[in-house]
């Protein structure tokens, strides 16, 4: 076997300050550790990555269970040369390993690759990918023998850093090659005399110089090397890549109004001709026809849109569908199962859950259709209810094509409205409705002439 990816997760990242595993924070709708998982799968086979996991670990491995990966248990975090130590027997059978770091979750397959190829073609032992950073405070820095030469002296942690270090700007990105053999030969030689009392990968570099062995540094650009260690690093690189998606888009032809107020997760596809206003979501597996429109703050989480689709101001969309030439809103909650059909309109303050609207049906205000079916051209009147839920069990509406509801209609279900019946205004419907009849369900009104006259009159 050639090469193994072997991706350190196990560490709490105390300096998030958060209750969740770092590796576990998301940016650009990915968790870091998603992020460099789906880097390295494009490098080598699923069963080829060995994800050391530690802190959280049954977080951890439940957020990548759908692919077949391997997982090493480091049970202790005592630093990330201690994490390779415990990796090391699971990896013994091949002949080269690269190491990722699941918080440096920016980096690119091609960069795996030509780290790979370059240690492979060089004979390196340890080959160190590294930046030249603006700021390279908090990094690891990578000292090389001489200038313009690519071998190592050795890595220098932020800690240990001294004045002579300081016009050092050449990071140590946490991305390393190692041949097989020179890790079983000096791994175990690793100590935890620094600041932390941990086992620090990074020693490995002047271990190996030491013993004669080559260590190499191959340069990547900054912006894929970097880490994340902090909430606001972990938001930084979530606007980066947020905006790297909205540029994707705006070159294959959407309009993006101010696209950094915009959040739009990276598999979300949209059609040419597209607009889309400030301050929307579009988040998860979202794809939105030609020639929409989706208005300010409004938000769709794995939403499907036809075409010419115009979503009005803060909509709510989740798992539901949207048909050619509907419209929406403002302030529509179309809930999950929802099927919005082909030039229907639903306006404002209408919630649809699990429920089918047909082709040019209507429901334009103040309504909640719940696990109903409705046919083509219906028109639902203001505040009309389907009453879904009987307290322990949901049952559905059924309404057929060109049913006419009057406003303020409660719709008891289960319950079918024939094809062409009519609802009259402010009914509680109980009973089916046959076709083409019309139901009635209110009590009649009374008229008490000059009632008002009989009454004590107001100051
Ligand atoms: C590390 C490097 C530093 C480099 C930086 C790049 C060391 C000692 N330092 O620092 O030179 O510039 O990354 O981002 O390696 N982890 C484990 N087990 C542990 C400890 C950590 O699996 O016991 C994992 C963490 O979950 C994380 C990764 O290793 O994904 C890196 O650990 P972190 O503590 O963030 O190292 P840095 O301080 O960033
Ligand atoms: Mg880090």
């Amino acid at each position: 076997m050639q090469l193994a990816v072997v991706i350190m997760a196990a560490g709490k990242g105390t300096r998030l300050k958060s209750k969740r595993a770092k590796v576990l924070h998301e940016a650009g709708g990915k968790t870091l550790l998603r992020r460099v998982v789906d880097a390295a799968r494009r490098i080598v086979q699923p069963s080829d990555i060995y994800v050391v996991v530690g802190h959280q670990a049954e977080q951890v491995k439940q957020s990548l269970s759908d692919l077949n990966l391997n997982f090493v248990h480091q049970a202790e975090q005592r630093g990330t040369g201690h994490a390779i130590q415990q990796a090391a027997p699971a990896v013994a059978g091949y002949a080269h390993i690269i190491v990722l770091s699941g918080d440096a979750p920016m980096i690119q397959p091609q960069t795996i690759a030509r780290l790979r190829d370059f240690h492979i073609g060089r004979s390196s032992a340890m080959t160190i990918l590294t930046a030249m950073a603006e700021n390279p405070h908090g990094y690891g820095r990578v000292i090389r023998k001489a200038a313009g030469s690519d071998e190592v002296l050795e890595i220098v942690e932020q800690s240990a850093l001294n004045a002579g270090h300081a016009h050092e700007r050449e990071i140590n990105s946490g991305i390393y090659a190692f041949s097989r053999q020179a890790l079983d030969a000096r791994l175990g030689s690793l100590e935890s005399k620094n600041t932390h009392g941990e086992y620090y990968l990074t020693d490995l570099a002047a271990i190996l110089v030491s013993a004669g062995q080559r260590v190499l540094a191959l340069e990547a650009s900054e912006e894929e090397v970097a880490g994340a260690n902090t909430i606001e690093e972990v938001m930084r690189l979530d606007a980066l890549l947020r905006l790297r998606t909205a540029r994707r888009l705006m070159a294959s032809g959407v309009t993006i109004f101010r696209p950094e107020t915009s959040v739009i997760d990276e598999d979300v596809e949209i059609g040419k001709d597209t607009v889309i206003e400030p301050f929307v979501e579009l988040l998860g597996r979202t794809t939105v026809g030609e020639d929409c429109r989706i208005r300010s703050f409004s938000i769709l989480e794995d939403a499907t849109l036809g075409t010419n689709v115009l979503v009005r101001n803060a909509c709510t969309v989740v798992q539901s569908r949207i048909g050619d030439g509907a419209q929406i809103g403002p302030y529509a909650h179309l809930r999950p199962g929802s099927e919005i059909g082909d030039e229907a309109h639903v306006g404002n303050f209408v919630e649809i859950k699990n429920t089918i609207l047909g082709k040019r049906s209507k429901a334009n205000h103040l309504t909640y259709l719940g696990d109903a079916s409705i046919g083509e051209g219906a028109n639902i009147g203001a505040g009309v209810i389907t009453c879904n839920y009987d307290g322990a069990v949901k049952h559905r509406t059924n309404i057929g094509n060109q049913v006419f509801v009057g406003s303020d209609s409660t719709l008891v279900a289960p319950l079918t409205l024939g094809e062409g019946a009519y609802i009259a205004a402010g009914s509680c419907i109980t009973e089916d409705v046959p076709e083409n009849a019309l139901a009635l369900a209110r009590s009649r009104q009374t008229i008490k002439e000059n009632w008002a006259k009989t009454r004590p009159r107001k100051r």
